[in-house]
């Protein structure tokens, strides 16, 4: 099905009528394409559909045979090509790495859903240095960075206008009331990629910490990506730097992937989380490498009554061939915001160095909602502090209405075959009191380092475990066979 044929070969016989400007519009893309292939220069958006070859007789694409979860964005019988293809050029954009492109992008977002129902649109930026305030997407569509584009996040803060807040959150995640938009955002779409040839993204965040720093912060920041809503997203093969906060952040959305990414922040700026799917299912997150100040990825679901009344929970959570480092935080976290619940989150070939924790789960007394059958694998770890943690937060909650009784429920925790060389410290896993976690399972796991004094910490919790060194505590000691130590 994948033939190296361009968009060129599109039936345009879908257009009903094309209007005048249409008609110019394609006229001029087809010029500047043809311009395009014989520079080279052109991307071949047939390309990243997956080539096909033959293992043993039988054909079977690239992401089947390396075991990818890629497949949750849906090309569809379209393959993606987009009928219509444009530059940021041609709407007056300018890329010297100064001028404002806010209008541009805005303008040409615009012009392009129109192409929406009659095949897709892509928007080329070229490369150079295009400075930018907010602007949103439109579906059927494609942003493409082309190899040495750079967007800049523009440094006036009015460019990242105030929008509601979250419903399941209430209000602003750090201040009261409604938040900044994030630099790219999206609401309520159908097919967005948002891809291109390792260009870069952005946020120079610096302006936001130093906000948030010095605390004259008046709304919560801005996400350098996010998508409200949405379904069928690929965000890939970019590079994405110094978020204002966390960097790409799908809210109520389904089927996105997000791989070969690679996201940066220093290792101090605060809340820069790598990718947090929230109240999401579906989602791929695969060989990416990230290094930021916060979690590498977080899985979320809400924050306290907010959470519980919206219960839209993450689920279908893959989560493959991460590494990364983050001094302060983990290498992935469930939680601590997961009050429509969390459930069947598959992590597996996380490579963490020199951070705080490796995997964490973290809730509280007045989340409500339940974290269940998370499985966690093949993972190694070095020079990471707290290879496994559960925790609860620091008293953490949107405002008084929160409820004392609104316990999280933790159940069926699945974590195996992990190695951790010049370990900090042994495990420490602290549930809840009045909602103990429960099924807790581990298999397999070797953690180096240790003094031979090292002692899991383990309070609140039950479960098993196999073939793990050093001792565990007593609570993982249960020799329990109506609860076997499997997936749950
Ligand atoms: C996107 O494209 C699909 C299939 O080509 C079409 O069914 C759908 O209506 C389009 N969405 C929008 C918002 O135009
Ligand atoms: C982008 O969408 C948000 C809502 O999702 C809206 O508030 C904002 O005005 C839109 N911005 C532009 C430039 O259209
Ligand atoms: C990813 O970007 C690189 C440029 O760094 C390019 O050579 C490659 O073709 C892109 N990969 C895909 C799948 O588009
Ligand atoms: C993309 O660029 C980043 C930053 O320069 C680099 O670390 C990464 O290896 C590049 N990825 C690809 C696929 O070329
Ligand atoms: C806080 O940081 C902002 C942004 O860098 C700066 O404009 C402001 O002057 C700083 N305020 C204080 C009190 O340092
Ligand atoms: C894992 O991800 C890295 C990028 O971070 C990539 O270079 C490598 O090829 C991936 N491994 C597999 C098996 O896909
Ligand atoms: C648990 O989650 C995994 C994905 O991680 C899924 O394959 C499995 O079916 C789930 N188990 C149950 C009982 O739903
Ligand atoms: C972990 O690695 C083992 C051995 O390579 C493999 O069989 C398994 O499928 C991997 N993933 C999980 C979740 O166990
Ligand atoms: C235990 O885990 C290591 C990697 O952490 C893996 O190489 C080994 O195959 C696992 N053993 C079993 C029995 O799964
Ligand atoms: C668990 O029970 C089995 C069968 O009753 C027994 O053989 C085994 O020694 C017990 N293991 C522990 C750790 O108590
Ligand atoms: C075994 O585990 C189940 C499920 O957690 C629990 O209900 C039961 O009381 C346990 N039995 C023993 C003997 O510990």
């Amino acid at each position: 099905m994948d033939t190296d044929k361009p968009f060129l070969n599109t039936n345009l016989g879908n257009f009903k009528r094309p209007s005048r400007t249409v008609f110019i519009l394609i006229i001029t893309v087809l010029t500047v394409t043809l311009l395009q292939i014989s520079t080279k220069s052109v991307f071949p958006i047939w390309a990243i559909l997956g080539k096909k070859f033959k293992i043993d007789g039988f054909t079977v694409s690239s992401e089947e045979s390396l075991r990818s979860c890629s497949g949750f964005y849906n090309k569809g019988v379209m393959k993606r090509r987009r009928v219509m293809v444009m530059s940021i050029k041609d709407f007056g954009g300018v890329g010297d790495g100064k001028t404002s492109n806010t209008l541009a992008f805005r303008k040409a977002i615009q012009s392009l859903k129109r192409f929406g129902d009659k095949g897709g649109s892509q928007l080329n930026v070229p490369k150079g240095k295009w400075v930018t305030g907010s602007f949103n997407l439109t579906s059927n569509f494609t942003l493409f960075l082309e190899f040495g584009a750079v967007i800049l996040g523009s440094q006036n803060s009015e460019e990242w206008p105030i929008i509601e807040p979250l419903p399941s959150y209430g209000r602003g995640r750090e201040r009261l009331g409604g938040r900044h938009i994030s630099l790219i955002h999206g609401d309520g779409l159908t097919d967005v990629v948002i891809t291109g040839e390792n260009g870069t993204i952005d946020g120079q965040g610096k302006m936001w910490w130093n906000l948030w720093w010095n605390r004259t912060l008046e709304h919560t920041r801005g996400h350098l990506v996010e998508l409200m809503n949405s379904h069928n997203i690929l965000i890939s093969n970019l590079t994405f730097l110094n978020s204002p906060f966390w960097t790409i952040h799908p809210v109520y959305c389904s089927n996105v992937v997000i791989k070969e990414m690679t996201i940066l922040a220093p290792l101090n700026a605060p809340n820069t989380d790598g990718i947090d799917p929230d109240s999401s299912t579906n989602v791929c997150i695969e060989n990416c490498y990230i290094e930021s100040g916060d979690d590498l990825v977080a899985v979320k679901s809400g924050w306290d009554q907010y959470g519980m009344k919206m219960a839209r929970p993450s689920s279908n959570i893959i989560v493959r061939n991460v590494s990364g480092t983050t001094p302060t935080c983990s290498g992935v976290g469930i939680g601590s915001e997961m009050s429509g619940g969390i459930f069947n989150v598959l992590i597996e070939d996380l490579h963490i160095h020199n951070s705080a924790a490796g995997v964490r789960i973290k809730t509280d007394i007045g989340r409500g909602g339940y974290i269940s059958n998370i499985t966690i694998a093949n993972i190694t770890m070095d020079r990471v502090k707290i290879p496994i943690r559960f925790s609860r937060g620091s008293n953490d909650h949107p405002d008084e209405g929160w409820d004392l009784m609104a316990l999280p429920s933790v159940k069926g925790i699945h974590i195996s075959n992990i190695i951790s060389k010049n370990t900090g410290k042994a495990p420490v896993l602290t549930g809840i009191k009045e909602a103990p976690f429960e099924g807790i399972c581990m298999e397999n796991i070797t953690l180096f380092g240790l003094s031979p004094s090292a002692k899991w910490q383990c309070e609140f919790i039950s479960g098993m475990t196999v073939g793990v060194s050093p001792l565990p505590c007593p609570q993982l000691n249960a020799n329990n066979s109506s609860y076997p130590c499997k997936h749950s």
